[in-house]
């Protein structure tokens, strides 16, 4: 952890990025510069810009045509495509920022992979717990070579390394339970009924990519820019609903501090299962294991309304609508993204056991949360923070939530073959049906 951090520090605090001896940032592009290939140009693509205009664009793909105009005038020298399969056989990209739709994240980021390339992906990384241990393990392998990174650029937010200090630390004892939660309510439905032609230009069929086919309706494209995915994300088919889009960012708050791997055991509930969509109002819940810091621990997940006991009547969980709450031996810590507050807890809870950080010893900023994917693609020793190893863990466990869900029993689970070892049916939910003609593997 130490070295990972002063890694981390060496590169943000400098602004600069030495490369040893030898090293050069692409394989493909002159100079201290990447090329680079962005999958999804319009909605969250746009917030990649700026980044991305310090490095070589090569390559833009996006199922919409009509995004192409405005792309180019950012990035002039870029070929353009529409099918993100097409565009990862071209030869010199070193690298791929992807801001597609979720049910193409795993595919794009596996596919890259395989072509040696770094990815910046979108959060969800994956929407099944196949799709994430797919993912994971090509990574793992390719680790010392391919810099990952999944869009939780929350995660560069000071307030992730002061609640890792205060737990750490012992600020309320020993660690026993965490909680995370989001009170985003989006309810539809079913999928949308068939109604006009995708726009001349607009590659719907590709849009649905491995899924499912559905009818085109402008319903799903109806959103403003980095808003459209609240309008497709709840359907099974293209999304996991809450728990790929602000889960993915507030679990974060959680599993920065945990260390955790996989859970070996889910159970959940929610609001009656609708084939179409996924829950709104759902709690899942997940056993930990010890590790060398801890003992076992419960991680809990709640969205849509079901919410954690506050631990005292005068504090009022439901004020803060994306946050965390961290449970120890003697009190708990609650935070959202940019405040923490501690609440020690009981008797004995006199603060004599927890001495704050000096101000050398407190946890470097991440800094500049893409910047630090781009300084790792250049050189493969620094490390990423959300990398497909741990965003990879911190997904499995969420949408493994999802199956218990569906099963409706606590499951208990083998995360190093990835089954449920005592309700059989559950392991078909683990992951989907792909269209023919689709490959996660390809
Ligand atoms: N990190 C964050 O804070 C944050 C914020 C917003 C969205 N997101 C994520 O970004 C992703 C995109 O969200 P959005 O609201 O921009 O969605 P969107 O529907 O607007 O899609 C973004 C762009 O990708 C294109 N696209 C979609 N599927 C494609 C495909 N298969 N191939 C090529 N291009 C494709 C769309 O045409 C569009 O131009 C989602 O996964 C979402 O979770 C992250």
């Amino acid at each position: 952890m130490q070295r990972r951090q002063f890694m981390k520090t060496a590169a943000a605090g400098t602004g600069l990025l030495i490369l040893p001896s030898g090293a050069r940032a692409g394989k493909n592009a002159p100079g201290n510069k990447l090329n680079v290939a962005l999958i999804g140009v319009w909605g969250r693509g746009l917030a990649h810009y700026d980044m991305l205009a310090e490095e070589n664009v090569v390559a833009l793909c996006d199922v919409n045509e009509a995004r192409f105009p405005d792309a180019l005038k950012r990035f002039p020298r870029a070929k353009t495509y529409v099918d993100w399969r097409k565009c990862l056989d071209q030869k010199d990209i070193d690298a791929v920022v992807c801001c597609t739709a979720d049910h193409t994240h795993a595919f794009i980021a596996n596919w890259a992979l395989n072509r040696d390339m770094h990815v910046y992906m979108e959060k969800p990384l994956a929407i099944t717990v196949e799709e994430a241990r797919v993912v994971r393990a090509n990574w793992l392998k390719k680790k010392d070579k391919l810099a990952t990174q999944v869009g939780m650029q929350r995660h560069a937010m000071q307030n992730f390394n002061r609640v890792r200090e205060l737990i750490h630390d012992g600020a309320i004892g020993e660690l026993t339970a965490a909680y995370a939660w989001g009170d985003r309510q989006i309810r539809r439905p079913a999928y949308l009924p068939a109604e006009g032609q995708p726009p001349a230009g607009f590659h719907f069929d590709l849009w649905l990519g491995p899924s499912p086919e559905h009818p085109y309706n402008p319903g799903y494209f109806s959103g403003g820019p980095g808003m459209n995915c609240l309008s497709w994300n709840m359907f099974w088919d293209f999304g996991v609903g809450q728990i790929g889009d602000m889960g993915s960012h507030t679990m974060d708050l959680v599993w920065n501090v945990v260390d955790a791997a996989l859970p070996t055991s889910a159970e959940a509930k929610g609001e009656k299962f609708n084939p179409d969509v996924t829950p709104v109002e759902c709690e899942s819940h997940f056993e930990h294991p010890a590790n060398d810091w801890r003992g076992p621990i419960r991680i809990s997940w709640y969205q849509g309304g079901p919410m954690p006991q506050s631990p005292k009547p005068y504090v009022d969980l439901r004020k803060i609508g994306h946050g965390a709450m961290f449970k120890g031996s003697k009190g708990y810590v609650i935070c959202d993204f940019a405040s923490r507050l501690l609440l020690p807890f009981g008797d004995n809870a006199d603060l004599t056991y927890y001495r704050p950080r000096k101000p050398d010893q407190v946890l470097p900023p991440l800094g500049h949360f893409q910047k630090q994917w781009l300084d790792a693609c250049k050189d493969t020793r620094l490390k990423t923070a959300c990398d497909f190893e741990y965003s990879g863990n911190m997904i499995e466990q969420l949408v493994l939530g999802l199956v218990a869900y569906r099963v409706g029993k606590k499951l208990d689970y083998d995360g190093a073959a990835g089954r449920v070892t005592n309700v059989p049916e559950a392991n078909s939910l683990l992951s989907r049906q792909y269209r023919p003609g689709w490959t996660l593997d390809g």
